[in-house]
C-alpha cells in the first residue's frame, strides 16, 4: 500500500493524520479529498511537499469524482463528516447528507474497484454511560445514539458493516473518543475555552459541567488508525481510547490554571438538549491484538502544548471565532 485517499484530510483529525502518515511513511502518496466546508482549511496542510500530498477540493457525495479518485488508489481512509453535535441540533440535514450519503458513495466506489476502506467513527454511536457505571464501551456494546450527529455516524457504521458482509468489501471501522490537539475548530469544547481566555472572556460550561469525556490526543488517534489500516482484520471494529476520562468542569479549571487565570473564573451557560452524560472507551482489543499504545498519556502536558499552539496561531483561529460565538450567543451558550 503506498497511495491513499484521505477524505476530510483538511479538517482537524484528518489533517493530523495526514501529517502523521507523511512523517511515518515517507514513500506514501496522499490524496486529500475535502469539500472545504466551514470546518476544512487548506492551511492545515501547509508545509507538506505537494509532490506527495495533493488536495482535491470536492464532495464525497459526488460519485463521478469519488469513483475516479478511488480507481487510482490503494486504500481510502474516511474522516470526512459533519462533526459537531451542536450544529446537528440546529440543522440536521447536512449530517444526513455527508455522513450517510457520503459514506454510501465511497462504499460503492471501493466495492466497484475492490479497494481497502477504513471508516473513522465515534464512540458516541454507543450512547452514554452513567457516571458510576463500572463498564466502558467495547465493540460489543449495542448502538444507542442520542443526537442527529451520533445517529448519522451510527448509520454510516452500519452501512460499512453491511457492505463487508453482503459484498465482501475489505473494510475496518474505528470508534474513537473525544480528540484534542492542534487544528481543532473553535466551535469544539477545548479550543473554544482556550480562545475565549485568549480573547479576554471566560470559559462557558454547559449545564452543571459534570459530564465526562474520554480525551485522546489527535496524534494518538492517528497512530491507532494507521495501525488498523495496516494490520487490522477485515470486517472488525476497533475502539481507540487513551484512558483520559475527565469531567468538563475539571478540564475548564485546568485550562484556566495552565493559562495563569483564577480557576473559578468561568460561567455556566444553557445546557445542550439531550446532552450525553459520559463516554468511556475500553481499547484493550486494539492494544492486545494489534499492539497499539498511546503516546500522550499525560493530559496536562498534551493540553499545555495545545494551549501553546492556539497562542502561537491566532491567524489560524481568529477568522472562525466571531461567527462561532455569534451562533452560540443565539442559543444562550
Ligand atoms: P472536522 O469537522 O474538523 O473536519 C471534517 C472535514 O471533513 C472538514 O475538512 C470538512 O471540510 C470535510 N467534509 C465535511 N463534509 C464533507 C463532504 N461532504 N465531502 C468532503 N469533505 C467533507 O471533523 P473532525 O473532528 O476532524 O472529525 C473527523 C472524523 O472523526 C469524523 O468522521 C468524526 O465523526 C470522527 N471523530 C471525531 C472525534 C472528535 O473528537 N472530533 C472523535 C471521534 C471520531
Ligand atoms: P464537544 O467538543 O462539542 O464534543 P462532544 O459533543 O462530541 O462530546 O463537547 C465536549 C463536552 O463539552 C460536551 O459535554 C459538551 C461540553 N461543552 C461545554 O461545556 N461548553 C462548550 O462551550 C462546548 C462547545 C461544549
Amino acid at each position: 500500500m503506498n497511495k491513499i485517499v484521505v477524505t476530510g484530510g483538511a479538517g482537524f483529525i484528518g489533517s493530523n493524520f495526514v501529517h502523521y502518515v507523511y512523517k511515518q511513511r515517507p514513500d506514501w502518496q496522499i490524496i486529500v479529498l475535502d469539500a472545504l466546508t466551514y470546518a476544512g482549511n487548506k492551511q492545515n496542510l501547509e508545509g507538506l511537499d505537494t509532490n506527495r500530498v495533493s488536495l482535491v477540493e470536492g464532495n464525497i457525495c459526488d460519485n463521478k469524482l469519488v469513483d475516479n479518485l478511488v480507481s487510482q488508489t490503494d486504500a481510502v481512509v474516511h474522516f470526512a463528516a459533519e462533526s459537531h453535535n451542536d450544529n446537528s441540533l440546529q440543522s440536521p440535514w447536512p449530517f444526513v447528507q455527508s455522513n450517510i450519503v457520503g459514506t454510501y458513495t465511497l462504499l460503492e466506489a471501493v466495492r466497484k474497484h475492490n479497494k481497502r476502506f477504513h471508516h473513522i467513527s465515534t464512540d458516541e454511536v454507543y450512547g452514554d454511560l452513567e457516571l458510576d457505571d463500572p463498564n466502558k464501551f467495547t465493540d460489543k456494546t449495542p448502538y444507542n445514539p442520542s443526537s442527529p450527529y451520533s445517529s448519522t455516524k451510527a448509520g454510516s457504521d452500519l452501512l460499512v458493516r453491511a457492505w463487508v458482509r453482503s459484498f465482501g468489501v475489505k473494510a475496518t471501522i474505528s470508534n474513537c473518543s473525544n480528540n484534542y490537539g492542534p487544528y481543532q475548530h473553535v466551535e469544539k469544547f477545548i479550543p473554544r475555552q482556550i480562545t475565549e481566555v485568549l480573547e479576554g472572556r471566560t470559559p462557558k460550561l454547559y449545564g452543571t459541567g459534570e459530564q465526562v469525556r474520554d480525551w485522546i490526543h489527535a496524534e494518538d488517534h492517528s497512530s491507532g488508525v494507521l495501525t488498523i489500516l495496516e494490520n487490522g482484520k477485515i470486517g472488525e471494529t476497533y475502539l481507540i481510547g487513551a484512558d483520559g476520562e475527565k469531567n468538563n468542569k475539571e478540564v475548564v479549571e485546568l485550562i484556566l490554571k495552565l493559562m495563569g487565570k483564577d480557576i473559578t473564573d468561568y460561567q455556566h451557560v444553557n445546557d445542550r438538549p439531550g446532552h450525553d452524560m459520559r463516554y468511556a472507551i475500553d481499547s484493550s482489543k486494539l492494544r492486545t491484538e494489534l499492539g497499539w499504545t498511546p503516546k500522550y498519556t499525560n493530559f496536562t502536558e498534551g493540553l499545555k502544548q495545545t494551549i501553546e499552539w492556539y497562542k502561537n496561531n491566532p491567524n489560524w483561529w481568529k477568522p472562525q471565532k466571531t461567527e462561532t460565538e455569534a451562533k452560540y450567543a443565539k442559543v444562550g451558550q
